[in-house]
């Protein structure tokens, strides 16, 4: 969702990620309107062919960690795609380490626990104007947000900074379309995408994914009538998020936003 006309306006994590919690001020209520997300994601500038040199970019490593680790157990992963550089979230998941950083399975088992949790779940006041977020206490010093979606809201195209994370739908059900490609993180403002990097999934009560560090995604609630509601969590804490505006194959980067702006 770029959403660059909506100072702090949260992604699907970017609210959640510094932005007041429910109620805390008027301000933070209006930043989260459902026609500010609306409007930002249908309206982000046009991207011409001739964009800034545009090159391709092929399905790897990304969506395959992601993929790994996610709930749904997704199973389409290309084996040589995997970057070294990139630790994968199924990694994460399956090896132990000395830190005591959750992996992006242990985030997701923590969404999908407070998920469950009818009661928080139940607290959590919704506004059919635009999202509203309770910020949680993750595990392990991570980052987590129960956010609830008015129909027809979402966050945008965006990633999350280098961080790893996961999220859980709890009511009603969410829209994720996703990139199966790593994006170089620096150097470019418009990327053409190779065919058959998008992916798209359902998350209805109960389901959730977990994803890696280079993940870029919009979720958005597609419901022309019903709320959904939300668990997210990030680790580390969301330190930046990327935004980037979609045409097509064309993604562009439209802004970075930093954790000190959300604050
Ligand atoms: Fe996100």
């Amino acid at each position: 969702m770029p959403d660059g006309g909506a100072p702090a306006a949260p992604a699907e994590g970017a609210s959640a990620e510094g932005a007041p919690t429910v109620g805390a001020s008027a301000e933070g209520a209006s930043a989260v309107s459902a026609s500010a997300e609306g409007a930002s994601a249908e309206g982000a500038p046009t991207v011409g062919a001739s964009a800034e040199g545009a090159s391709a970019v092929s399905a790897s490593a990304e969506g395959a960690s992601a993929e790994g680790a996610s709930a749904e157990g997704a199973s389409a992963v290309s084996a040589s795609a995997v970057s070294a550089s990139a630790p994968s979230a199924s990694t994460a998941s399956s090896v132990s380490t000395a830190s005591s950083a959750p992996s992006a399975a242990e985030l997701l088992a923590f969404a999908r626990r407070i998920a469950a949790n009818a009661e928080l779940v139940a607290s959590l006041p919704l506004d059919p104007e635009g999202r509203t977020w309770l910020r949680l206490e993750g595990p392990g010093g991570s980052e987590a947000w129960l956010i609830g979606w008015p129909p027809g809201t979402g966050t945008g195209w965006h990633d999350h900074g280098g961080s790893h994370g996961a999220f859980a739908a709890a009511a009603g059900e969410l829209t994720e379309q996703s990139l199966a490609a790593q994006l170089p993180t620096e150097g470019w403002k418009t990327l053409e995408l190779a065919d058959g990097v998008d992916r798209h999934r359902r998350l209805p009560p109960g389901r959730g994914r977990a994803f890696g560090p280079h993940h870029v995604h919009q979720v958005f609630n597609a419901s022309e009538d019903r709320h959904a509601v939300s668990v997210h969590a990030y680790y580390p804490p969301l330190p930046l998020m990327r935004r980037y505006s979609r045409t097509g194959p064309l993604l562009r980067l439209e802004q970075i936003e930093r954790a000190e702006e959300w604050a």
